[in-house]
């Protein structure tokens, strides 16, 4: 085991390498979830018509930094968001187990289902700010604007004016949608990548290994999306809005559906899936490189003592 602050640098390293390979897809994902907000089908201009229309409109207008518009405010909201996630999930469970069982090593789905959930929406509910400025900053385009168009320079500038311009409450704005999307998430990601791990490793003889995390974090990855993306486009709609064209999110919800039909709860569904998969991958799989690592440099550096704990 490493230390706490340990599995979080591990871990916060294994998730920006990842959000730094699919930040693309999920620049995408937010033009094609605003575009057509509330229009008919008829009369919605389709700037984006697709994943991989979408990332070639925007690298010949706006170049690779128009693909990476937001970055930097994307790793500081995953170190919240992953800090949480390993800072809160092993103790949960680890209470919740010892309170409800004798035996405090018994692997309960239920428990590790609650832990997964709740420690992704406290870190969904910490990084909130950021997603919101993310989200702004990605949608900005000076050739094929969709959504609100705010003039952020970088995660701070945002903060800072959307602080001075509506205090607390507009930073946190869409909070509630940003907690569910990731509750849903979280709460499948963990149980399903472990299911699918023992199931691959009783059924198909796998070993542990790179092709059976692979494997593993691709079944996991699929589950994510579908009950992650309706949340999600709420959220993004949510966070574009400046003044107040919603009054809450079922109010987003009803009203999305009303003008543009069910199936706009999945607008930019395949860009999510194109970020999701190779994340959800490069996350795990990177994280169990970066755990080794850690726990190498931590046995060289730690004083004896410390190590005695661990
Ligand atoms: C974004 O929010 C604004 C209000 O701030 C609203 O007028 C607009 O319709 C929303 N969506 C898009 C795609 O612009």
């Amino acid at each position: 085991m490493s230390t706490t602050t340990g599995s979080f640098i591990a871990g916060g390293i294994a998730a920006c390498g990842a959000v730094t390979v699919t930040h693309g897809f999920e620049t995408v994902k937010i033009r094609l979830q605003l575009q057509g907000e509330l229009q008919s089908k008829k009369e919605a201009v389709r700037l984006y018509k697709g994943v991989f229309h979408g990332v070639g409109v925007i690298v010949k207008n706006e170049g690779l930094k128009g693909l990476l518009r937001g970055l930097g405010c994307a790793y500081i909201y995953q170190m919240t968001l992953n800090g949480c996630r390993l800072g809160f999930y092993e103790p949960l469970r680890n209470a919740l187990t010892n309170a409800i069982y004798e035996d405090g090593t018994v692997q309960s789905f239920g428990i590790n289902l609650f832990s997964g959930a709740a420690s992704g929406i406290i870190g969904a509910a910490a990084g909130s700010p950021f997603f919101l400025i993310k989200t702004r900053l990605q949608s900005f385009s000076p050739f094929l604007p969709v959504g609100t168009q705010h003039h952020y320079k970088n995660a701070l500038d945002g903060m800072r004016q959307i602080y001075s311009a509506e205090g607390i409450k507009g930073l946190y704005r869409g909070v509630g949608p940003a907690m569910v999307r990731t509750g849903f998430g979280s709460s499948v990601q963990l149980p399903t990548y472990f299911f699918a791990k023992r199931r691959l490793v009783k059924h198909f003889g796998m070993q542990e290994g790179m092709p059976l995390h692979l494997l593993s974090s691709t079944a996991s990855g699929f589950v994510v999306c579908c009950v992650m993306h309706p949340p999600d486009t709420v959220m993004s709609r949510m966070y574009n809005q400046t003044g107040n064209l919603y009054s809450s999110a079922f109010d987003c919800v009803y009203r999305t559906v009303k003008s543009e039909g069910i199936l706009a709860m999945y607008k930019g569904y395949f860009a999510h899936l194109a970020r999701i998969l190779p994340h959800t991958i490069l996350t795990l799989t990177l994280a169990e490189q970066t755990m080794k690592i850690m726990k190498k440099v931590e046995n060289r550096i730690l004083p004896p003592e410390l190590k005695a704990k661990l």
